[in-house]
């Protein structure tokens, strides 16, 4: 058993990357809420501001510039967790972009790419040197990554943002698989459709698109993932490692019709080009050449 388990008044710390919106946001509130010291790490700085001013800077808050797929941004990341708190027990690997879209005829090569490098690449480096401070640490870990109920089944979100949620959730397994030795667990969580900017819809017109195809009568709401990391992160998750838990309203259950719901992919529809997200970068589109 851990000496978390043992402890249960010490007080953790936790890495979220992408968590000045969405998902990781409501992930920071989690943790805040429940009295863990939180680093939220992410490319935008000015949602990070936000996020800090809104929060009111309590001594148990970072926010930390951080580029997921850059080794040394990863590296000061977990650095500013443990200088700052002393220790690492959670690691959220979230930060998200949606990515390269388009025939796969057209997809320029640097934005498929640029995917792997956020979607991907972020993930692992994150792990490499999360877990290296949490073996440092020798009381075991949670690491719990977004992947998407994209990276299970086709049919849902454009290729390079499936493939690299497919490979996200491998790693997970892979990774879980090596580090139990470590007592680090390792999860995955798979959302479905959620309201967040990302997404860049009103609730009322998710809702619209995903009629008869989502089964759950709600809307995915980001604090419905949240419960979820915040759960996986908890010693009530201690003999879960290596799982992928959809958080998506039945959508895979019923089929995942999203192409359906959204009007069909893009590149059926002729659009080509590279989603940045809420990152502040320009996404850009173009009609295919061919
Ligand atoms: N919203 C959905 O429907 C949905 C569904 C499935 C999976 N996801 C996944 O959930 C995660 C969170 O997405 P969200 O919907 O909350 O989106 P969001 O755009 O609201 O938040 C994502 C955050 O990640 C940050 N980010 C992007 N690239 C980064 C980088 N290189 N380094 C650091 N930070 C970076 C952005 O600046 C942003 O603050 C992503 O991995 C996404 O792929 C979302």
């Amino acid at each position: 058993m851990s000496s978390l388990i043992q402890n249960p008044e010490l007080r953790r710390s936790v890495l979220v990357t992408g968590g000045a919106s969405g998902i990781g946001l409501a992930s920071v509130h989690w943790f805040l809420d429940r009295g863990w010291n939180v680093v939220a790490a992410d490319l935008n700085e000015q949602s990070g501001e936000t996020l800090t001013s809104s929060v009111g800077s309590p001594a148990n808050f970072r926010f930390i510039k951080t580029d997921v797929s850059q080794e040394d941004e990863i590296v000061a990341a977990v650095d500013c967790a443990v200088d700052s708190f002393g220790r690492l027990d959670c690691l959220v690997n979230n930060a998200g972009i949606g990515g390269a879209f388009g025939p796969v005829t057209e997809i320029e090569t640097e934005d498929w790419d640029y995917t792997f490098e956020i979607l991907v690449r972020g993930v692992f480096l994150g792990t490499k040197h999360g877990s290296r401070a949490m073996i440092r640490q020798g009381e075991g870990g949670s690491i719990v990554n977004t992947a998407s109920v994209g990276g299970l089944r086709s049919g849902g979100a454009p290729q390079a943002y499936s493939a690299a949620k497919a490979a996200v959730i491998m790693f997970g397994q892979s990774s879980a698989a090596e580090l139990a030795t470590n007592r680090i667990r390792v999860n995955t969580v798979c959302p479905g459709v959620i309201a967040t900017p990302l997404v860049g819809a009103s609730a009322e017109q998710i809702s619209d698109d995903l009629r008869g195809i989502q089964p759950w009568p709600d809307i995915g709401q980001p604090e419905d993932v949240a419960e979820v990391i915040g759960f996986l992160a908890s010693d009530a998750a201690r003999f879960i490692t290596g799982a992928a838990i959809p958080v998506d309203g039945g959508l895979l259950a019923a089929g995942m019709r999203l192409d359906e719901a959204f009007g069909n992919n893009a590149g059926l529809r002729g659009l080509v080009g590279v989603n940045r997200g809420t990152t502040g970068g320009k996404s850009t589109v173009r009609r295919r050449i061919g």
